[in-house]
């Protein structure tokens, strides 16, 4: 996989699936057909990621827990349900480069977020803004505005955005710095995408965390379109807080249980103010029931309610796949795949689109987000009416990702030569 000379011939991708040593995990996965039959190019695992096989074998496995033990299932059987939770999280603490008292997985991705700012958003009239970039996904903002509403201040004054220079479509480092050491004491939380979900921008996420702290900030991360899809070092890198999604990169299935990082210096912090769940309290003493909440020390502490074990299942299957795969081998074939798609479209001359993602391949992930300038809209219906599935961001984006885990290098030739076409 060394290979960085590509060439925009068929058999060159064939020779190089070939060559690839993570290619048997595509067998791991449930691709979708295509309308003509046959296997559809799938390149949007940055949306929703495919159904790994084993996730229904975990989940028939609880079905029959639950069918057979019932209640009992809580403390017997294979995998008893009261600590169900921790057998993902080594995996995913793995994935974000964390310890993994660091991490929990719980709830979904805003509802996190929300219990995050409840504890680590804490303005005051001398810090008290909130640094978001612009386009941050819509779910994040209005998650800000109404915490900054909450507090009784107003959004319009209190939400900073980092926003591209005029002309550019995503943000220079050098201006998040710029911006952190002109704005840094007023700011009382710095809340970016690992990966812009748009652009496809990833940020350097262990300068800002420098950065911000060296302010006085609180750094935290929306990780929903960086996990498992870059390698990630939330715990030397010094983050605050992240959360995510696990229906992404992460293959756990729709609307699955989300992630949750708090970074060890923050794990025993009782002073914090947080909403509390009765799952957060201290397990040794949880069932006896008592009135005085103890919340468990890390992350773990900020659980509310007993978690959905059939959601937890399928994220259960992809995270084996993982740390079969490797993170690093895993970046290794990305790099390569992303960088084999955007070599195809760049020998179009054509002009009628643009490539917004960084060209840097350390500035992205798996995803290219590709600007069209006419007719956008109907060259992504077409090329899902042909099983080429990638989609459209409004108004005029169009996101690809190829992603290492299932996708083959024909799958990107298809695209590209599919895409082409349909431009013309
Ligand atoms: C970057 C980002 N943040 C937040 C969300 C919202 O996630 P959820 O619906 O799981 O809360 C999404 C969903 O796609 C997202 O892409």
């Amino acid at each position: 996989m060394a290979t960085t000379t590509f060439d925009t011939s068929a058999s060159f991708a064939a020779e190089m699936d070939a060559r690839d040593p993570l290619a048997a995990f595509r067998g791991q996965f449930h691709i979708p057909q295509a309308p003509s039959g046959g296997a559809s190019v799938y390149l949007c695992g940055h949306s929703l990621g495919l159904q790994p096989k084993r996730a229904r074998e975990y989940i028939e496995q609880e079905l029959q827990a639950w069918k057979t033990l019932a209640v009992e299932a809580h403390f017997r059987g294979r995998d008893p349900w009261m600590p169900y939770h921790r057998l993902l999280t080594n995996n995913m603490a793995g994935i974000i480069g964390a310890q993994p008292g660091e991490v929990v997985v719980m709830n979904s991705l805003t509802v996190n977020l929300h219990l995050m700012m409840v504890s680590f958003y804490r303005p005051t009239p001398q810090r008290h803004k909130v640094l978001v970039e612009s386009g941050a996904f819509p779910s994040d903002r209005y998650a800000v505005e109404s915490q900054i509403g909450f507090h009784g201040f107003d959004p319009d004054h209190f939400l900073l955005e980092l926003k591209p220079r005029a002309s550019e479509a995503t943000i220079r480092q050098e201006d998040i710095e710029t911006l952190l050491a002109r704005e840094g004491a007023s700011i009382a939380l710095v809340l970016l995408g690992g990966v812009n979900y748009a652009t496809g921008q990833a940020f350097d996420m262990e300068a800002i965390t420098r950065a911000g702290h060296a302010q006085g900030c609180v750094v935290a991360f929306d990780l929903a379109h960086a996990a498992g899809n870059l390698p990630l070092r939330m715990h030397d890198w010094n983050v605050d807080f992240a959360v995510w999604c696990n229906y992404k990169y992460l293959n756990g299935g729709p609307g699955c249980v989300g992630g949750c990082f708090v970074h060890e210096r923050h794990a025993r912090a009782q002073e914090l103010p947080r909403f509390a769940g009765w799952w957060g309290h201290d397990e040794q003493s949880r069932f006896q029931m008592g009135p005085e909440f103890r919340p468990m020390p890390g992350a773990e502490g900020w659980q509310l309610s007993n978690p959905s074990i059939m959601s937890m299942a399928p994220v259960r299957a992809s995270l084996d796949i993982f740390a079969a795969a490797g993170m690093e081998q895993l970046r290794k074939k990305s790099l390569s795949l992303t960088g084999y798609l955007e070599f195809l479209l760049d020998q179009d001359p054509s002009r009628k689109f643009t490539i917004i993602t960084p060209c840097e391949p350390e500035r992205r992930g798996a995803q290219l987000s590709i600007r069209i300038r006419q007719n956008g809209r109907s060259v992504c219906d077409r090329l899902n009416a042909e099983g080429i599935l990638c989609d459209w961001r409004e108004p005029d984006i169009l996101r690809v990702a190829p992603v290492p885990l299932y996708n083959a290098y024909r799958d990107v030739h298809r695209f590209a030569e599919r895409f082409l076409a349909a431009l013309e």
